[in-house]
């Protein structure tokens, strides 16, 4: 008999994924109980919408997005995150959190470029970070657009915004995902970072974000994100404090 649209595809990795669980079932004698227990877990991650966060923490998001960026060259990417959202354009250099917000103060510039060193000119990048409470503004009562906006490249490609250093902050862990971690005996920090994209005209788009050199997780990010060619090296010989990060897009 001829069957008409199977997902081939699809098939194959319900077939891999439920042999995967059938072994695992057998192996640690999973009993009716403990199934019971993960179904209803699964159960209240979806009720709780944390099922892309079960997903980080698994570090399977990263994992993902590795296997979806194969090395291009370029700064290497990283994932997107929960808190991206249209921000408002800046001038270059611009402000992304404003002096009388408290923080160390951060002057973050570079130069957005390609593999050979070439500047792109009108290349747009959108910055977003935590404030010094470790928030997002998405995160506090008044909805505007706070810590993140977005900049554009002159000629020279270069960039500049005056911030803060971020610290780190910890990942929703009031729900299930939370409950997990704690009885996994695992953390919910994440280190320092300011996330970063880059659209250019020829250019791959980048998504990515940079960690603050020193901080404590690094090497521990409970979402597994934290790449070392992606930490900023920090100048504190004098205030504000200073980093540079060149932007690499490689070509489409
Ligand atoms: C973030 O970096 O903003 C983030 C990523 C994954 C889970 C939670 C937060
Ligand atoms: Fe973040």
């Amino acid at each position: 008999m001829m069957t008409t649209g199977v997902d081939q595809r699809l098939a194959e990795i319900v077939e891999a994924v439920i042999a995967g669980l059938r072994d695992v079932i057998k192996v640690h004698h999973i009993t009716n109980e403990e199934w019971h227990a993960a179904l209803a877990f699964l159960t209240e991650v979806g009720q709780n919408d944390e099922f892309i966060l079960l997903s980080d923490v698994m570090r399977l998001s990263v994992l993902v997005d590795e296997l979806s960026h194969p090395d291009a060259g370029g700064t290497t990417p990283n994932v997107l995150g929960p808190f991206w959202r249209p921000a408002p354009l800046l001038d270059n250099p611009g402000v992304l959190v404003p002096e009388d917000e408290p923080g160390e103060r951060l002057v973050l510039d570079g130069m957005v470029r390609t593999e050979a060193g070439e500047p792109i000119e009108g290349a747009e990048i959108d910055f977003w970070q935590c404030n010094a409470d470790g928030l997002y503004d998405v995160q506090l009562p008044n909805d505007e657009p706070r810590y993140r906006g977005r900049l554009r490249t002159g000629g020279d490609g270069r960039y500049q915004i005056d911030t803060i250093v971020p610290p780190p902050y910890e990942i929703k862990k009031d729900g299930p995902v939370g409950r997990l971690l704690e009885r996994l005996g695992r953390h919910a920090w994440r280190p320092a970072h300011i996330h970063c994209k880059a659209e250019a005209q020829d250019r791959r788009p980048l998504t990515t974000m940079l960690f603050i050199e020193g901080d404590p997780w690094l090497g521990d990010d409970t979402i597994g994100a934290d790449k070392p060619s992606l930490v900023l090296a920090l100048d504190r010989r004098g205030s504000p404090t200073r980093a540079t990060f060149d932007i690499v897009m490689a070509a489409a």
